[in-house]
């Protein structure tokens, strides 16, 4: 008689946790077929767009490249920023004139070579490209493009590429002064915090560029939010289409 009572009271715990748990499998399933269907998508694709760019630009020409690029995102669906938004990158690299320049999520390496033909002599882009065969890719446009010694490809996380940074920065103590962010919106406030935490960003400024394809999403919130309430340090300079802008300064800097 107590055992039935027992179990029947127990009937609410045991749905409730049932479906706790239900969801959290679901989520987890949710984002493991988005990520399966990103892998094998995203490799398509850069693996069409390569082809492409490779047989049809001018070797030794960034210009030429991105051109080839832009012809491609005409026909094709692809993941490059595009020549609007291209432009506006341009616009912030020759404001900054950055000397280290760090780019999370490389793809195709459109947004790479833009960045590399605008890079100061002496300047360095180091890019993280999780997927191995994309980095390859990547790499090899790069080196079409006609770019030599400028770069450096890491395959690796973003979690983990930002651990390995101050190793590879240590010549230039300063930081980044530019940081372009493409690569899985889920990461970028987690990403920031370690940039920050690991010493990263320029004291004296560094430009974050943000790239959405969905400004409503919660983790483009999260960052934006996080902006938001370190004032001192971070202010919105300018949102267009899928870009945001944040400048950050170290709050013990003086600047006028
Ligand atoms: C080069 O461009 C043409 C169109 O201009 C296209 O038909 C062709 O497939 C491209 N080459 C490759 C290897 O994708």
């Amino acid at each position: 008689m107590w055992l039935m009572a027992v179990s029947i009271s127990l009937v609410p715990v045991v749905i409730m946790v049932s479906s706790c748990f239900r969801v959290k499998v679901c989520s987890l399933c949710h984002r493991a077929q988005a990520w399966a269907r990103w892998l094998i998508w995203g490799r398509v694709c850069v693996r069409s767009t390569y082809a492409f760019v490779f047989s049809n630009c001018t070797h030794g020409k960034p210009d030429s490249v991105l051109e080839t690029f832009d012809l491609y995102s005409k026909m094709y669906p692809s993941v490059c920023i595009g020549p609007q938004v291209g432009e506006v990158l341009d616009d912030v690299m020759r404001r900054v004139g950055p000397s280290m320049v760090l780019e999370l999520g490389m793809h195709c390496a459109y947004s790479s070579v833009r960045l590399l033909r605008l890079l100061p002599p002496g300047g360095r882009l180091i890019t993280v490209e999780i997927d191995p065969f994309t980095a390859d890719l990547g790499e090899e446009i790069i080196l079409v493009a006609g770019f030599k010694d400028q770069f450096q490809v890491l395959p690796l996380s973003s979690g983990e590429a930002i651990l390995s940074l101050r190793e590879l920065l240590a010549p230039q103590k300063g930081g980044f002064s530019l940081v372009l962010m493409d690569h899985d919106p889920v990461l970028y406030l987690k990403d920031l915090l370690s940039l920050e935490a690991e010493g990263l960003l320029c004291p004296i400024g560094c430009s974050i560029i943000l790239i959405h394809r969905d400004r409503r999403a919660d983790s483009v919130k999260n960052i934006l939010d996080y902006i938001r309430t370190k004032a001192q340090c971070y202010q919105i300079k300018t949102e267009i289409q899928i870009m945001t802008e944040i400048c950050y300064k170290s709050a013990g800097t003086m600047v006028e």
